[in-house]
């Protein structure tokens, strides 16, 4: 592949969303600088890439600055699972908010387009479903997940002021739940939760009735809508939806993965946790006008990658 002349940094770059993120710029010719603090992200996610010429690590906190020479830049930086993220919420809040401040300095620094990562949880435990981007969100300020939240929100904040401020390039992508090879084995979300529950045939754990309503999209589809968002005109800034809007009821994804994965595991039930929102659907019409994007791979097709990876990684 030629170089695409695009010298390409990818914060958060060694996780789930990350590495296959540098994994397709390197197939589109770019040159990859990976920056990551290993806080969730593994090595062995871009071991495939460690020895290509157009790609390169460096161990680096965001929440610290940085100074290097790049004209694109996706900041993905921030843990993404509940788990994760409430393990060291100041923390988190640090990683969005100060690491969103020095991403955008560089950016500025470099005339450099940017792209933001941010999330459906910006709509919080939304009234209006399924939700546009014109959504403000009913978002809680203190609870449990207010450290990624708010932080998240602020972030935006930070991304449109830059923009107004300083005419920056910016591009803001709020990315609905999203699942497919590298997620962590346990980090508490629900698609590799009930997988590798069902591949080791423990108890398949349902909150609540399983009523509560999700929608997935497969990493494949994701990046694709990521890297067609960062190639839109400057007047293109988002915010824009990007998910899968078929959505489903957990009882039926714990099903669904029971019966592609063979498992004989049965389905418990344990109480909901807080703050859990009840419906969660992306409304991408944004995204189909806009960048002329949909979602192509189906729920069954993209588990059945997952369930292969995972029952791959736990050898079962
Ligand atoms: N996966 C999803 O369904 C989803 C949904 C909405 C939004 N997002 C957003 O997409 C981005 C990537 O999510 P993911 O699922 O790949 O999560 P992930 O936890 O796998 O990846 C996050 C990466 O950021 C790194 N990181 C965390 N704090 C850092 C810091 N201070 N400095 C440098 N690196 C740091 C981690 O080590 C990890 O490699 C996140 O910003 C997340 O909020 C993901």
């Amino acid at each position: 592949m030629l170089p695409t002349g695009h010298r390409t940094l990818v914060t958060g770059g060694a996780g789930f969303l990350g590495s296959h993120l540098c994994e397709a710029l390197i197939r589109r010719g770019d040159a990859v600088l990976c920056v990551d603090n290993f806080h969730t992200g593994t090595r062995s996610n871009i071991a495939p890439l460690l020895g290509h010429p157009r790609f390169e690590m460096l161990h680096h906190d965001v929440t610290l600055p940085l100074d290097v020479e790049v004209d694109r830049i996706f900041n993905l930086a921030c843990p993404a699972s509940p788990v994760h993220y409430q393990h060291d919420p100041v923390q988190t809040t640090r990683t969005c908010v100060q690491g969103a401040m020095n991403m955008l300095a560089l950016a500025e620094r470099r005339h450099a387009r940017i792209l933001q990562a941010s999330t459906s949880e910006v709509y919080g435990d939304p009234e209006v479903h399924p939700q546009p981007e014109s959504y403000w969100g009913r978002v809680n300020p203190i609870g449990m997940r207010s450290c990624y939240n708010e932080g998240k929100r602020c972030a935006e904040t930070l991304f449109f002021d830059y923009r107004r401020q300083y005419d920056l390039d910016i591009k803001v992508v709020r990315i609905f739940n999203t699942y497919g090879p590298r997620m962590y084995v346990d980090d508490g979300r629900v698609v590799s939760n009930f997988i590798v529950q069902a591949l080791r045939g423990e108890e398949v754990t349902l909150y609540g009735d399983g009523s509560q309503t999700r929608s997935f999209c497969y990493v494949d589809d994701m990046i694709e809508a990521l890297l067609a968002t960062m190639e839109m005109p400057a007047e293109f800034t988002g915010p824009v939806n990007v998910g899968n809007p078929a959505e489903l009821s957990m009882l039926d994804l714990a099903q669904l993965v029971l019966r592609l994965s063979g498992s004989p595991s049965r389905i418990v039930h344990r109480p909901l946790p807080p703050d859990d929102p009840k419906l969660r659907q992306p409304d991408i019409g944004l995204a189909r006008q806009a960048l002329g994007w949909q979602p192509n791979v189906p729920l069954d097709a993209g588990l059945e990658k997952t369930i292969a990876y995972f029952r791959a990684l736990l050898n079962t």
